[in-house]
């Protein structure tokens, strides 16, 4: 089939050219003398975009997954109680993480398309008089449901409380695309992954860790070797990693975070948001509705769209593939069948999103869902025509 492959998937993202120039490199010696100039920069610019000054950020050779299992395993001991909520398959995957660690996990199910009850967390905190919830979870962005939780929120009820136990955030689909602030909201462990905001293949898990949550791994018994924080701690204050680190994706961090800063974090975030608003547009005008249930909920960075009663989601999903060769996400576990999944993050522009609307548009009509045809991509691109930001026209002298 001629033609790019149209990549809307809520992760792995476009990857821009130069992120890919910057991996496309000799493989280097990563205890060389001057590695160090390379990384410690690099590691002291990634806290900008985690927005921390006070934090210290990981960066080890795995996936979200494995950023999960460094957060949980570096910070607490078995058998302590840990407060969450589920709501996707990926705040459900962290608590079964949580349970075969050994942890008390106390999982509170929300409907599917409603993010982390803010009203929940902060009875339940306030009934735990002896504090012994160790770490409160929250998913900041559920890839599955196109779901954003208020994190803020979360901090909000722990200091109005006074709970102290960490707050562990998911910032897997957020972080480098959404409004994420890891010292002002006190988040102790934020956990992403590098195939989402930072634009590159999968293979980095990044956590960063608060001075608080650094200091509890003193006492955190949870078994940890791989992911050990103490051993990259060690090893990261000279600019080396305690084993071999994917140097050549480090690499490409270093583009992707060149470019994040380039474009300024607050741009990033309004960027998401614009092009968000025209997928949600066009949604509205195909006479259909989210997953998320309430406009607080949108996320900016993957709208689940739910497909009308007796219409198979992944017969839109094989059909956008097969005859348009556009990649749209899948329903996952409940909703499977239900949604398709447009993602809209990292590195993306209007045209690219309506390529992604049309192409849904069109695997939609094939499948005999009644929708009129161009009514999304029109309603986007009157939205992104109104909002464009237009260069200053010039008068010739
Ligand atoms: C919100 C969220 N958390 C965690 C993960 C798991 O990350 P990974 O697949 O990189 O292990 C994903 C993956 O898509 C995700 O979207």
């Amino acid at each position: 089939m001629s033609g790019f492959n149209g990549l809307a998937v809520p992760g792995p993202t476009n990857m821009p050219f130069a992120i890919r120039q910057a991996m496309d490199v000799a493989l280097e010696d990563h205890r060389a003398p001057d590695f160090p100039e390379f990384t410690l920069p690099l590691l002291a610019d990634l806290k900008r975009i985690f927005r921390t000054t006070t934090g210290q950020i990981f960066v080890f050779p795995s996936t979200g997954t494995g950023g999960w299992e460094a957060a949980i395993a570096n910070s607490l001991s078995p058998g302590d109680h840990v407060l969450t909520s589920v709501f996707g398959q990926f705040s459900s995957l962290w608590v079964d993480l949580c349970r075969r660690f050994g942890l008390e996990v106390d999982a509170v199910e929300v409907p599917w398309g409603e993010g982390v009850p803010l009203d929940v967390y902060e009875q339940k905190l306030r009934a735990d008089k002896t504090h012994r919830i160790k770490a409160v979870l929250a998913c900041h962005n559920e890839t599955a449901t196109g779901v954003t939780s208020d994190i803020a929120g979360v901090r909000r009820i722990l200091d109005a409380v006074g709970h102290p136990a960490l707050l562990m955030v998911d910032g897997v689909s957020s972080i480098g695309a959404l409004d994420f602030r890891m010292e002002a909201w006190a988040v102790d462990l934020a956990v992403c992954g590098s195939q989402k905001g930072f634009m590159l293949p999968a293979g980095l898990a990044i956590v960063g860790v608060s001075e608080k949550a650094l200091a509890a791994r003193k006492t955190a018994k949870l078994p940890r070797c791989f992911f050990d924080f103490e051993d990259m701690i060690r090893a990261n204050k000279d600019g080396y990693f305690p084993y071999t680190p994917a140097a050549t994706m480090l690499r490409g961090l270093r583009a992707s975070i060149d470019m994040l800063l380039a474009e300024g974090l607050d741009e990033v975030c309004a960027r998401h948001h614009r092009l968000a608003t025209g997928v949600r547009k066009a949604v509205d005008a195909w006479g259909l509705r989210l997953c998320a249930r309430h406009p607080k909920w949108n996320s900016d960075t993957v709208s689940a769209v739910v497909v009308p009663d007796g219409f198979d989601a992944n017969a839109v999903i094989k059909t956008a593939y097969r005859t348009y060769n556009l990649s749209l996400g899948g329903g996952l576990a409940k909703v499977a069948g239900k949604v398709f999944r447009i993602g809209h993050l990292g590195y993306l522009n209007e045209l690219m999103v309506l390529a992604a609307v049309g192409g849904a548009e069109m695997a939609m009509l094939d499948c005999g869902i009644a929708i009129e045809p161009g009514s999304g991509v029109g309603a986007a691109i009157e939205h992104y025509s109104k909002t464009a930001k237009r260069p200053a026209v010039t008068k010739a002298a």
